[in-house]
């Protein structure tokens, strides 16, 4: 706001001018909301879902450590946040042992050389398999299925292979739906309004959650309390429309096209990354929703403090004045205690510092020093503080992006629902596969083939 950042920033004459945009893009969201087309804020009400995925969770047998999602994009990156953020820092690295939480993994990718080594460090007697994908139809994830059933099936035989295999997908359609339901396979629904980047307080990532331990009743209460409070037109009583209202004025008033988001703390550096398909995906349209060609949307990044301090922030303080800057850290770290007085330094005045210090308060004044920094040189920034990285705080932390990012759509006049451009270059990867139904793409593909021979060194 001006306040910090002089004429960098907004006034609040700037706010009375979003206001009324502001409370219509509410009131859209609202009717959207009623008509069953928006289900995401709807997700923490759902007793019968939150109790299936614990009583699944409860009676997976012991000898399960490990569960390895296979999904992409929203299937595969809302789950991973929530790993990363409430489970033990880095739970997946540490040896397995009897009594312990399970641990997730999230290969994400049809890498053959990431793929393999999955099944390689995963006996498949001590793995469940998650196969998230809502359409069902998402080629990355059905080429890994395909890959673990034939491995599973050969380890195990079809019926031990069928047990190891939970799937989470549309309630009726698609491939996987279909499959689920020919071989008997247990399986989760994603609401038909919830998409995947809006899905991770569906079965897509408190499945996971439950199966690894980890709070999902917490997340929920958080995501519910934030939720109610996130309804209100009024900009100035709403913070997710407060945050989206900002973020849009600097980009389309003052030039700032870019969002950092940048957690100091590790446990969030995942929901940063989320964070970063929620606003691209939504936000970043061809047309706006009158069918208009508008081609808008903000480029999100994702940033780690204090790590991009040393790699990034060169450029976020003296490059170019097109970012807003999103800081996200807890208020309460764990204790990590640095010793008073070290004999083996040589030279105590070099470190002494240091002495005694928490290493959190070495992350916390690594923040200060950044948002005075930016704050200086008139970079807008915002800081979202957490009392502590758990699950209730996590659950308002994910609410409020979302309902920040359902409330940005309209700011922006496009649908942040939908995502044209993903299924775009879903057809034209199974046109270059030459699935049957999308020879007529074909063509398409040539600008990919046949790059102009004057420009290949
Ligand atoms: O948010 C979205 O809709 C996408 O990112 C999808 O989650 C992603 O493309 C995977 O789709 P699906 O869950 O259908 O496999």
């Amino acid at each position: 706001m001006a306040a910090g950042v002089a004429d960098c920033g907004l006034s609040e004459a700037d706010l009375e001018r979003w206001s009324d945009r502001a409370g219509d893009a509410v009131r859209d969201t609202a009717e959207r909301r009623r008509k069953r087309e928006v289900g995401f804020l709807d997700l923490p009400d759902d007793k019968n879902q939150v109790r299936a995925v614990l009583d699944f969770a409860r009676a997976l047998p012991s000898a399960i450590d490990t569960v390895v999602v296979l999904g992409i994009g929203g299937s595969s990156l809302g789950p991973h946040a929530l790993y990363s953020a409430l489970g033990r820092p880095l739970d997946a690295l540490r040896p397995r042992a009897a009594g312990l939480p399970r641990r997730l993994l999230f290969p994400d990718n049809a890498d053959p050389a990431t793929f393999e080594a999955i099944l390689e460090i995963c006996p498949p007697d001590r793995t469940l398999w998650n196969v998230v994908t809502k359409s069902g139809a998402t080629a990355e994830t059905a080429a890994q299925m395909l890959v673990l059933f034939e491995r599973l099936a050969a380890a195990l035989g079809p019926e031990g292979a069928r047990r190891q295999v939970v799937v989470t997908t549309d309630p009726s359609k698609g491939a996987l739906r279909r499959l689920a339901d020919k071989l008997g396979l247990t399986a989760f629904s994603i609401p038909p309004s919830v998409g995947g980047r809006f899905s991770v307080l569906s079965p897509v990532g408190l499945l996971p959650a439950a199966c690894a331990g980890l709070d999902v009743t917490g997340l929920l209460d958080g995501a519910r309390a934030m939720r109610d409070r996130v309804l209100e037109p009024d900009l100035k009583q709403n913070p997710a429309l407060f945050l989206a209202t900002a973020l849009a004025a600097h980009h389309q008033d003052r030039g700032r096209p870019m969002v950092v988001m940048m957690p100091y703390a590790d446990a969030l550096f995942d929901t940063a990354d989320w964070f970063r398909q929620l606003w691209a995906e939504s936000l970043g349209k061809a047309n706006d929703t009158d069918g208009k060609p508008v081609h808008v949307g903000p480029t999100p990044i994702a940033s780690r403090g204090a790590t991009d301090q040393h790699s990034q922030l060169q450029l976020y303080a003296e490059g170019p004045d097109d970012k807003s800057f999103l800081f996200v850290a807890p208020r309460e770290r764990p204790p990590l205690a640095l010793p008073k007085s070290e004999p083996a330094l040589a030279e105590p005045d070099d470190y002494g510092y240091l002495a005694g210090r928490d290493m959190g308060a070495l992350l916390d004044a690594e923040l200060k020093g950044t948002i005075a920094s930016l704050t200086r040189r008139g970079r807008p920034n915002a800081l979202i503080t957490l009392e502590r990285v758990e699950a209730h705080a996590v659950g308002e932390l994910l609410m409020l992006l979302m309902a920040a990012c359902a409330y940005a759509g309209p700011l922006y006049r496009v649908n942040p629902f939908d995502q044209p451009g993903v299924e775009e270059a879903k057809q034209l990867a199974y046109a270059a596969l030459g699935r049957a139904g999308f020879e007529h793409l074909t063509g398409q593909l040539a600008a990919a083939r046949d790059p102009d021979p004057r420009y290949r060194f």
